[in-house]
């Protein structure tokens, strides 16, 4: 059944007060519940959800309710049965958290009770108005012999056997949660603006202490940072973070007690790279953030979804920011949009960032609700100015603080703090598609040597699975002038762009500027451009705004990587502008490694896709690797004097400066691989003090084929540590050279520790083998195979992860006719699994068109 937005009604009850009594077992854990209705409506029935319940048990006001309640769907009171004023309805229901597979609802991981209730959870608990415009304040009894016992809010009292919690916060049932475990607290102390201080923990299988500190750490930068750039001060006396193994997502944000994938909390210098330390701490931080933007104020419906996500995503991001290097950040967070977000705006899973349908909430957990609700914000912000961005948010939440709101509650906050008109702008979040941004120069000298320049811009998008005709939008295009001497002589200026075509003229130039446009990625469009290769290497050299510099040089990589798919050799003037970044000691070691890693595979069959070409995986990958050897062999000895230079010696640290540099490291260890046939990879093993480097190392030994000792020392020191392995089992099949990938999955997912009902470690490895470009898409379809067969076993066990595991056939339509084919046959092989899950069955008929 499909969902829409249109039907949206309130809901006919006030819920009062939430109280929940648990007694936990794995086979039988017993829910009581007591809940406070006050009727808000005359004559309206009752309706509550719930999935999978063994009801024992119905009452209202402590009349036993004479009910054969369904097992699964809707329980519906009538309202004959209801009292006319307030009133506690009562429910007993027996629920096996052992026989939770799909890891939603209460579950056992690792013989830990833990939940996951967002989006649809809290049905599989007990009889509940499940959705999220329903907030109570919730009271939670547990019951267990276990050590540890948490749920939402503040502790109220504990026995032996049992714990009492209250959260004074009214909240939906999607952000309740409880856990119960043998588990160990790493304990932190912050006290707010206000005075009020909270006692933090991190709770970690015992063993694990020693890899929870840089969590908090990040915890407390992040709650400092709330507070000092947003105004937002926590709100209870305990804020609570679990590591859990078996997660589907990454984190979850129940008010006061954060649950995470333990990917995303545990961190050592052994044990996780650069990228982990980074990633743990922007997932604290959004974790965090939800507190405001998503708790206090949350989404009246799940078609609103992009209202806390795309904000708190947002928010995350000018965090790392601040934390960190804000051009590397930009240019990391675009490199994201466009590896995921852009892919599903260009195929058949392509939808708006507040959708207006959907069959299953689940399968919109995705790039397009988050990360390009998030650069919609960032194009507010750009519109209405730092000081409009302040007064709009200060006004969300004074006027939201409480309530469960709505994408147009949110475009108001800022219409009525700025003036401004935003009707045209909310086609950002209704409509689906990356509009098609053309610029076109004229350049009109004058007597005196110089002249004015017009830039005239098109926009267009092209039609989305139900969205035939597309309206223009408002663009920001940021635009700044760079003379023929590299100076700036215009700096950056907000061109706002509402019509189909418009153009602007820039007067009185001095000599005819290059034009560096869209400089800080200002809109999530594509920006067309004649640009020959020597223009591109002048941005490359001399632009002022950091993105725009490095998308000079990823321009340049793309022609030659698009020619040389073609039959063309390696273009010297990359190889000679790579140079000069090889050369230049005043750039940021990190910006230098962005610039010198290669488009992926992907990316470059998406733009010969959007030339209206069909990409060649094959002939992709033999250009990247060709281009990679040209750039090794042209400048071997600056590489490797500065692959030397880049070492970083003593205590590893993981913050942007060393990762900056390991980083540079590691993209010349690749390039320099592919000459040296493994040697300066091999030594790095040998030497390796950090994960970072012996994974860096590792995967250009696989790359090489030469990793087999190495992968065997990888294992015998990783075994027993869960991430590490997952690593270990990713890396082989996503650094392998294609023609070995497929087998070496394969063989990987026989052996006995592939513990594939674990999310994690399924993800390292058929996740894994799906990032291999060419080996994915090989062209007898063994490679679609392989990961439709996965789906569908996934699919029986756990729905959500087999339809997130989908999207890789995203882009089946890109490729030949041979390649398709066998791409439909495996997606109706999975369509075809008998029970298939509501999940899986909405993502095939999405991906095949039909739905
Ligand atoms: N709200 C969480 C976050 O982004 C994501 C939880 C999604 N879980 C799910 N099963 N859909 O921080
Ligand atoms: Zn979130």
């Amino acid at each position: 059944v499909t969902q829409y937005l249109a039907e949206w009604r309130p809901y006919p009850f006030r819920l009062l007060e939430t109280r929940l009594d648990v007694t936990l077992s794995p086979r039988a854990t017993t829910v009581r519940s007591a809940l406070r209705f006050e009727p808000l409506q005359a004559g309206a029935d009752l309706v509550l959800d719930g999935e999978g319940l063994a009801t024992q048990s119905l009452a209202i006001d402590g009349r036993r309710l004479d009910l054969a309640a369904p097992a699964g769907g809707p329980l519906v009171i009538a309202a004959a049965e209801l009292p006319h004023g307030p009133f506690t309805f009562e429910a007993e229901v027996t629920i096996d958290p052992e026989a939770n597979t799909a890891l939603e609802g209460l579950y056992l991981s690792n013989g830990m009770f833990c939940t996951q209730c967002e989006a649809q959870g809290f049905r599989h608990i007990t009889w509940y108005p499940d959705r999220p415009d329903v907030m109570a304040p919730f009271t939670v009894r547990l019951n267990s012999d276990l050590p540890v016992l948490l749920s939402n809010g503040n502790p109220v009292a504990s026995g032996p056997g049992w714990a009492e919690w209250h959260d004074p916060w009214p909240k939906p049932a999607y952000l309740f949660a409880l856990v119960a475990g043998d588990l160990v607290a790493v304990p932190g102390k912050f006290t707010t603006a206000s005075g009020r201080p909270v006692a933090l923990n991190v709770w970690v299988r015992p063993g694990d202490q020693d890899r929870a500190g840089f969590a908090m750490e990040a915890l407390i930068a992040s709650m400092r940072w709330d507070e000092q750039v947003y105004g937002r001060e926590y709100d209870l006396d305990v804020f609570n973070i679990v590591a859990v193994d078996d997660f589907n997502m990454g984190a979850m944000e129940n008010k006061g007690l954060n649950i995470f994938n333990s990917r995303l909390v545990l961190a050592s210098p052994e044990t996780a790279t650069d990228t982990d330390y980074e990633r743990i701490e922007a997932v604290i931080a959004h974790e965090y953030f939800h507190n405001w933007t998503g708790n206090r104020i949350t989404c009246r419906d799940w078609f609103q979804l992009c209202l806390k996500e795309g904000l708190t995503v947002f928010r995350d991001q000018q965090f790392t920011s601040d934390m960190r290097s804000a051009a590397v950040k930009r240019i990391e967070d675009v490199k994201t949009l466009r590896a995921r977000q852009f892919r599903e705006d260009q195929g058949p899973l392509a939808h708006p960032p507040r959708p207006d349908h959907y069959q299953e909430i689940n399968n919109f957990y995705t790039a397009t609700v988050y990360e390009k609700g998030a650069e919609v914000i960032g194009m507010l912000k750009r519109l209405v100015g730092d000081e409009g961005y302040r007064k709009a948010l200060d006004l969300y939440f004074e006027r939201h603080d409480g309530q469960a709101c709505t994408i147009e509650d949110w475009l108001r906050v800022f219409e009525d703090a700025t003036g401004r008109d935003l009707a045209q702008f909310a086609r950002w979040y209704t409509d689906a598609g990356t509009p098609q941004l053309t610029m076109t120069e004229h350049w009109r000298p004058d007597a005196a040597g110089g002249g004015s320049l017009t830039l005239g811009f098109t926009q267009a998008t092209a039609p989305t699975p139900g969205q035939p005709n597309k309206a223009p939008r408002v663009i920001p295009i940021a635009v700044g002038l760079i003379g023929p001497n590299g100076d700036e002589v215009m700096p950056t200026r907000i061109l706002e762009m509402t019509e189909a075509a418009q153009s602007w003229t820039f007067d009185s130039l001095g000599a005819r500027p290059v034009v560096s446009a869209l400089r800080g990625f200002s809109a999530p469009v594509t920006l067309q451009r004649q640009m020959d290769g020597p223009t591109r290497a002048f941005l490359l050299a001399h632009d002022t705004d950091p993105f725009a510099r490095w998308e000079a040089g990823r321009g340049l990589a793309l022609e030659a990587l698009i020619g040389m798919a073609a039959g063309a050799a390696p273009d010297p003037g990359f190889v000679a502008a790579m140079g000069a970044v090889i050369a230049d000691n005043t750039l940021d070691p990190a910006f230098r490694a962005l610039v010198l890693r290669l488009p992926g595979e992907d990316e470059i069959a998406a733009e010969t896709a959007s030339r209206g070409n069909v990409p060649d995986p094959d002939a992709i990958h033999a250009a990247r690797e060709g281009l990679a050897r040209a750039l090794a062999e042209a400048h071997q000895t600056p590489l490797g004097a500065l692959y030397d230079a880049m070492a970083v010696p003593g205590e590893y640290r993981p913050d942007a400066a060393d990762a900056g540099k390991r980083d540079l490291r590691l993209a010349i260890l690749a390039l320099l691989t592919r000459i040296d046939g493994g040697a300066r990879a091999q030594a790095l093993w040998d030497s390796a003090g950090n994960m970072t480097e012996r994974l860096g190392a590792l995967a250009s030994l696989v790359a090489a084929g030469r990793a087999e000792a190495a992968l065997r020392q990888f294992e015998a020191q990783g075994r027993g540590n869960r991430l590490v392995m997952d690593k270990w089992f990713g890396v082989q099949v996503s650094a392998a050279p294609p023609k070995d990938a497929l087998a070496t999955a394969e063989s990987l997912s026989q052996r006995p520790d592939f513990d594939w009902k674990n999310p994690n470690r399924y993800r390292a490895l058929i996740g894994g083998f799906a990032a291999n470009h060419a080996a994915f898409h090989a062209a007898d379809g063994g490679g679609y195979r392989f990961a439709a067969g996965w789906i569908s076993r996934m699919d029986e066990l756990n729905p959500q992860i087999a339809a997130r595991q989908c999207s890789v056939f995203e882009t089946w339509a890109r490729y030949d006719a041979s390649r398709r084919a066998h791409a439909q046959a495996a997606m109706q092989a999975i369509a075809a699994r008998p029970g298939l899950s509501r999940n899986t069955k909405e993502m095939i008929s999405r991906l095949l068109g039909a739905g």
